[in-house]
């Protein structure tokens, strides 16, 4: 049969992986897609950079769309990412009919609705396995593997940058910056790493997860972000004392007044398998009503590991690309015609535990005033801890765990202790989830 020509939209870390395994493993992939899949040329921003991979053969342009208006490319890779030439380049290519593979979870959290509604209409397909948890194939599973059921639930710690990060401050003590700027020399951060750490890319990724998770449309601007800036070395050694873990997680439920979505460092139980979860690498928790509670876990972001998942991509593209298109899998899991306008919870209406670290006076009747607003908040304390000893009259770190409750308690809460003259300092605050 014809071999498929693939034109690639950027020979970054993705596009160079995806060159790199696509050459190395020619043979096996072609056995498995039924023909050969052949890189025809890829567009660059600079086509005299030295790269890793070999790029003999290859037609290099600095022009996207010399590869979108190639009538001889079949299908389209866009690497490039961010929302601005790759989105052009991809509604391009979609119009001139060509089928698309993406990692970039920017471009369909902010577009997606739109990119799948075009593609629809054109009969090409777009596949986006890379853009969540790179190397977990978490899309197909979750949208062919768990099609029996109603997803109930799903907790990810799906930015490897955050759990790079996390995971270096607690085990080695490493300062935040040193090994951001590792993350960004082994390939893991974004072209901006403010999108990871302070948890944009992560909501990226939620607002796509959720969305083949429940059948609802792609939201980004209803999801709750919150990053890993304000986390401090001494919250994640007093979690650790007390059983946790820090991470940063995106977490989707469906509660029976709407769906929480939102992304937020939490603390988790250390006993739970995802507490252990370390470096670059991911792993999500989905609770489904058949199966129960699933862990899915793998390399989260790198050059080869996303590529195995753009290769995959390639692979089911090429498999499907002579299919009825009203016969292919749904780009959002559920039919174009059957998404739900499902209510979403405001982050005041979400019910979650929480974290607390107060710096008070050590004076008598502090901790009563504390326990008394809680009280009048409608919060149950768990755990009081007060750090050290103190003479009268000087500092003390107190450290708080409560149970479940609303949100909006908790901001009540909050508020009046600031009004406290004898609770001095930040109050640092961190949800605490106790996960199935
Ligand atoms: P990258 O290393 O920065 O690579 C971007 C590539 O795009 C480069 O080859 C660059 O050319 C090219 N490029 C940029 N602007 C261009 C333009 N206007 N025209 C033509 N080419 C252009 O990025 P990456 O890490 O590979 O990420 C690519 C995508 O994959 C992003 O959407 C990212 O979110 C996603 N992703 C990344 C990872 C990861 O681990 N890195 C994992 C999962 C998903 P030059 O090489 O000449 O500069
Ligand atoms: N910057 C992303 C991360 C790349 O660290 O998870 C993978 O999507």
């Amino acid at each position: 049969m014809k071999a498929v020509n693939v034109g690639l939209l950027g020979l970054g870390t993705v596009g160079g992986g995806t060159l790199a395994v696509l050459h190395r493993n020619a043979d096996e992939i072609s056995r498995r897609a039924g023909r050969e899949i052949r890189v025809a040329a890829a567009a660059v921003r600079d086509p005299a950079k030295r790269r890793p991979v070999d790029t003999g053969g290859l037609r290099l342009t600095t022009d996207p769309r010399d590869i979108v208006d190639d009538p001889g490319v079949d299908i389209v890779v866009e690497l490039i990412g961010g929302d601005g030439a790759a989105r052009q380049a991809v509604l391009r290519a979609i119009d001139n009919g060509k089928h698309l593979v993406t990692a970039n979870k920017a471009l369909i959290a902010l577009h997606g609705n739109t990119i799948f509604e075009k593609a629809q209409q054109r009969g090409v397909m777009v596949a986006f396995e890379a853009a969540v948890a790179g190397g977990i194939p978490i899309i197909k599973l979750i949208r062919e593997g768990l099609a029996a059921n109603r997803i109930e639930y799903l907790a990810g710690i799906i930015n490897g940058t955050c759990n790079y990060i996390l995971t270096r401050m607690q085990e080695a003590g490493d300062g935040f910056d040193r090994v951001l700027r590792e993350a960004q020399d082994l390939g893991y951060a974004e072209a901006d790493p403010a999108f990871d750490i302070e948890g944009t890319d992560a909501a990226h990724k939620l607002t796509i997860l959720a969305s083949i998770a429940f059948g609802i449309p792609l939201q980004f601007e209803r999801v709750h972000v919150q990053g890993i800036t304000a986390v401090g070395a001494e919250d994640i050694a007093y979690a650790r004392e007390l059983g946790y873990r820090i991470k940063h997680l995106g977490l989707a439920r469906r509660t029976a007044d709407g769906i929480e979505l939102r992304v937020h460092p939490t603390l988790i139980p250390e006993r739970r398998l995802i507490a252990s979860v370390g470096g670059v690498m991911n792993a999500i928790l989905v609770r489904a009503d058949a199966l129960g509670p699933t862990l899915y876990y793998g390399a989260g972001a790198g050059a080869e590991p996303t590529a195995s998942s753009v290769v995959a991509d390639l692979v089911d593209v090429v498999r499907a690309i002579t299919t009825d298109p009203e016969n292919r899998v749904p780009h959002l899991a559920f039919q174009p015609g059957s998404l739900a306008a499902l209510p979403l919870l405001s982050i005041e209406q979400v019910e979650t535990a929480y974290y607390l670290r107060l710096t008070v006076v050590n004076r008598p009747g502090v901790l009563a005033a504390i326990t008394r607003i809680f009280g009048d908040s409608d919060i149950s304390i768990d755990t009081i801890l007060q750090k050290g000893r103190g003479r009268p009259n000087e500092n003390v770190t107190v450290i708080m765990l409560t149970q479940e409750t609303r949100e909006r308690n908790m901001n009540a809460a909050t508020a009046a202790l600031g009004k406290l003259d004898t609770v001095t300092g930040e109050i640092a605050r961190i949800r605490l989830e106790r996960l199935p």
